[in-house]
C-alpha cells in the first residue's frame, strides 16, 4: 500500500506511513492566485492500493476539493484501489432534512467522493454512524474515545466520571467508562434549528467532589462544553476536563471553555491544533493493515 499525504493531514499521514512501513507518494500541491487547488502525483501509483490521508476540517470545501482532486489523479493514473482516510468528515452533521427545503449535505459529499473514484472510506467518530450505510461505497467509522480515555487514565484520572453532553453521545461516555472504570452519565441538549442557540437540561447525578471528563465527538464553538461545565460546577464537580475527537475550536472557543472552569481540553490530531495531544495514527494504521 502507498500513502498519499493530503495537505490537511501531512503530519498524521507521515506517522501512519511510518507505522505501516509504507512508501509515501510525493505530491505537488499548490493554490493558484484565484484560490483554485492544483495537485500532481510525482510517483507512479499504477496497480497500487493507495490511502489518501486528508481531514476535512475548516476550510472544509477546499479540503474536500483537494481530496477529490488527489483521488481523481490516483484513479486516472492506474491506482487499483483508492481508500480515503478522512478523520474529520465535514458535513456529517447535516445527515437528514431538519427543515423543509434543506439538502442532505453528507449524501451530496458521498456522491461526489464516489464520482472521483474513491473505493472506500475510513473516518473517526462520525456524528451519526448510521449515515455511512447510505454511502455508495464501503465506509467505516472508528472511535478515538478509548485513546482519549487512556490519555486521562495515564494522567492519573482513572475512575473519573465520563459525561456525554447530549443523549446522542451516550455511547461515547460508555466507551470512555470502559477504559476509565468509573461511572458515566449524560445530559440532554436542545438546539434551536433557526438560531443555533443551545440549551442543556440539568440532570441529577452525583458528581460532587469528583473529577468529570466531558467526552464529545466535536468541539466547535464550545457552546456545548461551556453549558455542560456550568451544570457540572453547579452540581459540585471538583475538576472538569473536556475531550473530543475533533477539536475544531472555532473563534475563541478554547478561551470560553477554560473561562467556564474547564481545566484542560484534549483532542486528537484529526484536526491539528494546540490541544491535539492524542494521535490517531495507531488507530488508523491498524485499520489500514487489516484491509
Ligand atoms: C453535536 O451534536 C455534536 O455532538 C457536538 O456536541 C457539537 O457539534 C458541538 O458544537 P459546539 O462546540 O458548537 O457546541
Amino acid at each position: 500500500m502507498k500513502i498519499i499525504l493530503g495537505p490537511a493531514s501531512r503530519e498524521l499521514g507521515e506517522k501512519i506511513a511510518e507505522l505501516l512501513g509504507a512508501e509515501t507518494v510525493p505530491l505537488t500541491f499548490k493554490t493558484y492566485p484565484d484560490g483554485e487547488s492544483y495537485v500532481r502525483l510525482e510517483d507512479s501509483v499504477k496497480n497500487e492500493h493507495v490511502a489518501i490521508i486528508q481531514t476535512t476540517s475548516p476550510p472544509q470545501d477546499t479540503r474536500l476539493i483537494q481530496l477529490a482532486l488527489i483521488a481523481d489523479a490516483a484513479k486516472r493514473h492506474g491506482a487499483k484501489k483508492v481508500i480515503a482516510v478522512v478523520p474529520y468528515l465535514a458535513y456529517a452533521r447535516q445527515d437528514k432534512i431538519f427543515l423543509q427545503g434543506e439538502a442532505i449535505s453528507i449524501e451530496a459529499v458521498a456522491q461526489m467522493l464516489n464520482a472521483v473514484g474513491i473505493d472506500s472510506l475510513i473516518t473517526v467518530n462520525v456524528h451519526q454512524e448510521k449515515v455511512l450505510s447510505r454511502f455508495p461505497f464501503p465506509a467505516k467509522n472508528v472511535s478515538a474515545i478509548p485513546l482519549l480515555a487512556d490519555y486521562f487514565k495515564r494522567k492519573g484520572f482513572a475512575e473519573a466520571f465520563a459525561l456525554a453532553p447530549d443523549v446522542g453521545a451516550i455511547y461515547i461516555a460508555e466507551e470512555a467508562k470502559k477504559v476509565l472504570g468509573g461511572e458515566c452519565g449524560y445530559l440532554e441538549k436542545h438546539r434551536d434549528r433557526y438560531t443555533g442557540q443551545i440549551s442543556v437540561e440539568k440532570k441529577t447525578f452525583n458528581v460532587k467532589g469528583k473529577t468529570v471528563i466531558i467526552f464529545d465527538d466535536i468541539i466547535s464553538t464550545g457552546g456545548t462544553i461551556v453549558a455542560a461545565a456550568k451544570i457540572l460546577k453547579e452540581l459540585g464537580a471538583e475538576k472538569v476536563f473536556a475531550a473530543c475527537a475533533h477539536p475544531l475550536l472555532i473563534g475563541d472557543a478554547e478561551k470560553r471553555i477554560l473561562d467556564a472552569g474547564v481545566e484542560e481540553i484534549i483532542g486528537t490530531d484529526s484536526v491539528p491544533s494546540q490541544v491535539s495531544k492524542v494521535s490517531l495514527a495507531p488507530l488508523i494504521a491498524k485499520q489500514l493493515k487489516e484491509r
